[in-house]
């Protein structure tokens, strides 16, 4: 089976977690989305975004826009809780750029990453606004600065065997 891991990443959460995902698929091809080999050559492709502003960041959403007739799956990174209705929502637009081609979403993955300081530090200065530095957001973004770690890691290990497990059998 032909498998490639297309990773776009600005501050390496989702290259991290697509690195360590590739660990666990002997063989498989993994590139930065900017080198990224057409999709059409794999029997599987896995695709790795994080979150810009609600959606799939840029790189990665013109990669899906490129995918058809393919089983895939997706995995990102945000800052928000992974179990977040933001979170649901940002992959729900991450899937709905593979629909009407004949693709089949076989199974999508998100942890939280780290968010840039100077983002947050633009938060901050934004506070008040539409997006207020409270102490629910002090305590996301201080666990999110924990993140990706060795247990999200293993996550998305445990996640790409159980996609590749459904096409193989
Ligand atoms: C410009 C910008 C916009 C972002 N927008 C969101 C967002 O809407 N929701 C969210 O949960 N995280 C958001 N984040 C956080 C990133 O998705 C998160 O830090 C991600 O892990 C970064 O991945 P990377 O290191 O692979 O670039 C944003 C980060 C940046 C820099």
């Amino acid at each position: 089976m032909k498998i490639l891991v297309v990773y776009s990443s600005l501050t390496g959460n989702t290259e991290k977690v697509c690195r360590a995902a590739a660990e666990a698929l002997p063989g498989c091809h993994i590139f930065s989305v900017d080198a990224a080999p057409p999709p059409h050559e794999y029997d599987l492709v896995i695709v790795g975004y994080w979150v810009d502003k609600g959606m799939p960041d840029k790189k990665a959403a013109n990669y899906l826009r490129t995918v058809a007739q393919t089983p895939v799956a997706l995995v990102g990174t945000l800052g928000a809780w992974p179990d977040s209705d933001h979170a649901r929502e940002c992959m729900t637009k991450g899937e709905a750029l593979l629909e009407g081609r004949g693709n089949r979403v076989l199974g999508t993955f998100l942890c939280q990453g780290k968010v840039d300081p100077r983002v947050v530090e633009m938060m901050q200065k934004m506070a008040g606004s539409a997006h207020p530095m409270t102490e629910e957001r002090k305590a996301r973004l201080a666990e999110a600065a924990k993140h990706p770690d060795e247990t999200d890691c293993e996550n998305a290990r445990a996640f790409v065997r159980g996609v590749r497990a459904q096409l193989a059998g």
